[in-house]
């Protein structure tokens, strides 16, 4: 039987012809990160179910319908993280992470997964890059966890993108609201999905991120959040706005934002990119101050954002950016007999211990077959090790760009290093 392995619907294989793209994405959001006073956390990616069903919210989508679970051998249920926000916070409490009482802020970069269907932008492993900031309700810290991710976007060059914010209020504002909303949703509820209508009962704010047309439409005339906030969330929503003008992030109020995991409170965000298509966000995040509490820490506010690098490669293609570059050697070395193969052995494994990026081909043998494949690899120079040079204990150095050519002696062999 002729058997053809393909990768599992929904993942991809990251290439060499692009796997420095996201070399250069990460390295990127590490420092920017890193510049806001993020630390890098790696938490496993699978964890006890729990932890997301108690923190995502059993109405929603990936609860419901996206997560990969499997039993181990002792028939313990766990699911593959199909986010990074509940590992982080779960983390945190385990580690004791903000025992001293200050802020903690930990950033992250890992694969999710979420059994949805696959399509340009979503797929069933993806990455996420992302950043939660634990432990203060000072509305500076959404706004400057904003502008990690805003200047993340910038730093890279993107232009296409979009802020756009809302306050979905704190549990006390949700209470009126979610009478108001029951009662205009009332009218409709025999055209609404099976899904919506379940939601209504268990979660009406969830009506408002369905994504079925008909529910969608009837979705988009209901009352806004913004008009039933507490005076508190109201301030709190002002401040927000205040410091991203500070911090000069460019963006615009958006009420319709719900976001699809249920742990928000008051600030919600998404960095929409339009040229996307369907799967137009970015990345997205929000306030959500009582995870911790409600995964069994202290009661502990906080606020984070995540994204996913295949959008963000794909923004990146439509303007043409990316400075990340393939690979390619400072030298290849040319041999052609036994003798001199020796010697290019040698000289390779100095340059390569110095870290510096050699190559050397040792079945090919013709000076004509090397010179191809220095130009294949955009050698920048090629190292000659002929009879004759080896003779005179020297060697030849070719600058590819510009044809030019010199010699230099096998005891001066660090000048290559310069
Ligand atoms: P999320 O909106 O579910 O939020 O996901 C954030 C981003 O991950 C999305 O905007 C999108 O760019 C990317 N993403 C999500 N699903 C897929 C998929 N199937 N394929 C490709 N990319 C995808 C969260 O995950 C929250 N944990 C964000 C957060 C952090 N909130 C607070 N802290």
């Amino acid at each position: 039987m002729n058997t053809k392995y393909t990768v599992p619907r929904g993942t991809s294989d990251i290439l060499p012809k692009d796997a420095y793209k996201w070399e250069y994405m990460e390295s990127l959001f590490r420092k920017v990160a890193k510049s806001f006073g993020y630390q890098e956390i790696c938490t496993p990616i699978f964890e006890q179910t729990e932890v997301f069903e108690r923190s995502a919210g059993d109405t929603t989508d990936i609860v419901q319908k996206e997560m990969y679970r499997f039993q181990d051998k002792k028939g313990r249920t766990f699911a593959l993280r199909p986010e990074g926000t509940a590992p982080v916070i779960r983390s945190y409490i385990e580690n004791n992470l903000g025992s001293d009482g200050q802020i903690t802020k930990l950033f992250y970069i890992g694969n999710m997964f979420r059994y949805d269907r696959p399509q340009a932008g979503r797929s069933r492993q993806f990455s996420q890059y992302g950043c939660e900031c634990i432990g203060t309700v000072h509305p500076y810290y959404d706004a400057e966890n904003i502008a990690v991710f805003w200047t993340y976007l910038k730093t890279l060059g993107l232009k296409n993108f979009v802020v756009e914010i809302n306050s979905i209020g704190c549990p006390n504002c949700s209470e009126t609201y979610n009478t108001v909303l029951k009662e205009y949703f009332q009218k409709s509820l025999e055209i609404l999905c099976p899904d919506c209508q379940s939601r209504y009962e268990k979660n009406p704010k969830r009506l408002l991120d369905c994504k079925v047309p008909q529910c969608k439409e009837i979705a988009m005339k209901s009352p806004s959040m913004l008009d039933f906030l507490d005076e508190r969330c109201q301030i709190h929503f002002g401040e927000v706005q205040r410091y991203l003008k500070i911090l000069k992030v460019n963006y615009i109020v958006n009420s319709r934002i719900v976001r699809g995991l249920d742990y928000y409170t008051q600030t919600a965000f998404e960095f929409i990119n339009n040229n996307l298509g369907s799967q137009n966000a970015l990345g997205g995040g929000g306030r959500y101050d009582g995870l911790v509490q409600q995964m069994g820490g202290k009661d502990t506010p906080a606020v984070g954002f995540a994204g996913g690098f295949s959008r963000l490669l794909l923004s990146l293609e439509q303007e043409n950016l990316y400075q990340g570059e393939f690979a390619r050697p400072k030298y290849y070395i040319i041999s052609f007999n036994e003798e001199t193969t020796s010697k290019a052995i040698e000289i390779l494994d100095f340059l390569r211990n110095k870290g510096i990026y050699a190559e050397f081909e040792i079945e090919k043998t013709s000076m004509k077959s090397q010179m191809k494949s220095a130009d294949r690899l955009k050698a920048e120079y090629t190292i000659i090790l002929g009879e004759d040079e080896l003779s005179q204990n020297m060697l030849s150095l070719k600058n590819m760009t510009t044809g030019e050519q010199k010699q230099i002696a096998l005891d001066k062999i660090e000048e290559l290093c310069l």
